[in-house]
């Protein structure tokens, strides 16, 4: 976690504000926070909802673990200190992204709890969706998309979250998905979720 090193810096107000670039985008802004264990389908279900959302002209983006960490996040490592300076960063992104009146989609480990609370606790309450992808680490394992399991059991990737680093289920999140189930079910349940809490 940073101090603020930063003195002498005064906020500016914006005339055009987070709700005058929702009322031109014609729905809110919110954050969809997908935690989970590497493959049990984040980024999946991200991209799939952010299509359906597109479909339906909503203004959207996916901050994608691995994508975000060819460039802002490069420099970090996965040591408990570089994850949670990755969330840190990845949450005050979406903060920005919500005040552009944009429906963000995050799809990383978020591994820790606190780094997920302190997320949480810089936006209003509502503002932030926590979608936790839920599947168990054999059926992640099994399937091994990235081959990066195997590779942790060999012993060449340390720190691997769920083999030799901890990951907190979330203890009380706005959603659970069960991604052993179809990607189709998955994005309904979150549609149906962003429908009733009045996003679209
Ligand atoms: S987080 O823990 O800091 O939230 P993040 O979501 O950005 O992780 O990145 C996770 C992705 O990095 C995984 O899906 C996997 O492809 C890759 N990866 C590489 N090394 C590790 C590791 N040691 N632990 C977990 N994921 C890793």
């Amino acid at each position: 976690m940073t101090d603020k090193k930063s003195s002498n810096v005064v906020w500016h107000q914006a005339v055009i504000d987070r709700r005058l670039r929702e009322q031109q985008n014609g729905h809110k802004s919110v954050i969809l926070w997908f935690t989970g264990l590497s493959g049990a389908g984040k980024s999946t279900l991200a991209h799939a909802v952010e299509e359906r959302l597109h479909a339906t002209n909503c203004r959207t983006f996916v901050l994608d673990g691995d994508n975000v960490r060819h460039g802002l996040c490069g420099d970090l490592g996965f040591s408990d200190a570089d994850r949670q300076e990755n969330i840190r960063r990845i949450g005050e992104v979406a903060k920005l992204f919500l005040e552009a009146g944009i429906i963000s989609l995050t799809a990383f480990i978020s591994p820790f709890r606190a780094d997920r609370e302190r997320v949480r606790s810089l936006v209003l309450h509502g503002d932030f969706i926590e979608v936790y992808c839920k599947c168990t680490l054999e059926l992640c394992e099994q399937r091994d998309v990235k081959g990066l399991y195997k590779k942790a059991r060999a012993g060449q990737i340390p720190v691997f979250t769920g083999i030799s680093s901890p990951y907190e289920e979330p203890l009380n999140p706005e959603l659970v998905v069960d991604t052993s189930t179809t990607l189709e079910q998955c994005v309904e349940q979150v549609m149906e979720c962003l429908r009733q809490r009045g996003i679209l």
